[in-house]
């Protein structure tokens, strides 16, 4: 495995050139998007995707993202573009969301886990853009982690989860927003949410009309997008949502863990919370920026740092209800046991 720097604004020809190269010949690379980091392989190789679902240990029903330069290229990937589609590409792209459509046979069935649709997505990331420039071909990349792990945002936690399993990691830096793309299925009457992301329900909804929830959808049909299935996006402590009325029980369960010599740590969200126990009760305690935006940015560092300290439960200050969080949320109700306190 190879780690090559990469300037996240202005990406050097040379590593761009050298990782399209091992795209091109139906290797694996690492590399970053605007969300999380992606691992990349040629989308019509179907050796090289198979390869990407054994370095993630994914479960062969779990469909892929592909990546492509531009609107133009997605187009070429389906069978039908509707007027929503070029609306919402026309608004969000190069940008954190992704289109289900009906799949072109051109596209490898595997790559859509054997579905009739295609899911599809133009990286706003300069790195991301200039891979796909050189590549020449879409390229289809899942988050850089094992399967069922924690999304990276940076090129360390790439390192940590697949190091042995990819030949090259384009280091562009820690990414910006933080969690995945907003995944819009767009290829049935009604569209449907199936993943919330940074861009809420009210952005997009004037684009598309009514929508059908993620939860409606996974009630009427039996595999809804898999990415909306029970437990994903954690991390190796057990997580525990609290709401701000029941700090007090969190604080007695972490006293009950740490009595019985578990490492417990804690994501807050109000600055003051749990601040003059950390050292008796809590070994690490990090407080979350207070936006949305911002602690979307910071939520898979601080669950990889969670892991890295070895915490056996980590508790997690419950976010606003509001639209803006939905993306937030999602992550943390995945991501920890029911019922929260
Ligand atoms: O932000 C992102 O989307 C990142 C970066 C790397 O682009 N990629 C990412 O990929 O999160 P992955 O594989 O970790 O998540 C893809 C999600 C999964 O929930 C998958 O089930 C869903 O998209 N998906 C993919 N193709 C689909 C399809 N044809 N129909 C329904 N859901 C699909
Ligand atoms: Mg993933």
């Amino acid at each position: 495995m190879h780690i090559l720097p990469v300037d996240p604004e202005n990406p050097e020809p040379d590593p761009i050139e050298r990782a399209a190269e091992i795209i091109r010949l139906g290797g694996l690379v690492a590399f970053p998007t605007e969300t999380v980091y992606g691992l990349g392989a040629n989308a019509f190789d179907e050796g090289a995707v198979a390869r990407i679902y054994a370095a993630k240990g994914r479960p062969a029903y779990n469909p892929l993202i592909v990546h492509v330069a531009d609107a133009a290229g997605a187009e070429e990937l389906v069978t039908h573009w509707p007027p929503a589609a070029a609306r919402l590409a026309a608004a969000f792209w190069p940008g954190p969301l992704t289109l289900v459509l009906p799949r072109h046979p051109r596209v490898p069935a595997r790559v859509s886990a054997g579905l009739e649709t295609v899911a599809v997505r133009v990286p706003a990331h300069p790195v991301a853009r200039a891979l796909l420039r050189a590549a020449r071909v879409p390229i289809v990349a899942p988050s850089a982690n094992r399967s069922m792990a924690v999304s990276p945002t940076r090129a360390e936690h790439v390192v940590k989860g697949l190091g042995d399993r990819v030949e090259l990691i384009l280091d562009g830096g820690a990414t910006d927003i933080g969690i995945e793309s907003t995944v819009l299925d767009l290829s049935r009457e009604k569209p449907a949410l199936l993943r919330p992301g940074v861009l809420s329900l009210e952005e997009l909804s004037p684009f598309v009309g009514a929508m059908e929830s993620g939860a409606a959808r996974a009630g009427n049909h039996a595999r809804p997008s898999p990415g909306m299935l029970d437990r994903h996006y954690a991390p190796r402590a057990t997580v525990r949502l609290f709401r701000p009325a029941a700090a007090g029980d969190a604080l007695d369960l972490a006293r009950r863990a740490a009595a019985e010599g578990r490492t417990v740590g804690a994501l807050v969200l109000d600055p003051d919370r749990f601040g003059d126990v950390v050292t008796a009760v809590l070994h690490t305690r990090l407080a979350m920026p207070q936006d949305a935006r911002g602690y979307a940015r910071e939520l898979y560092a601080a669950f990889h740092r969670m892991d890295e300290v070895g915490c056996d439960l980590v508790l997690v200050e419950a976010v606003p209800a509001s639209p803006e969080w939905a993306g937030v949320q999602d992550r943390l109700r995945r991501a920890g046991e029911e019922p929260p306190l």
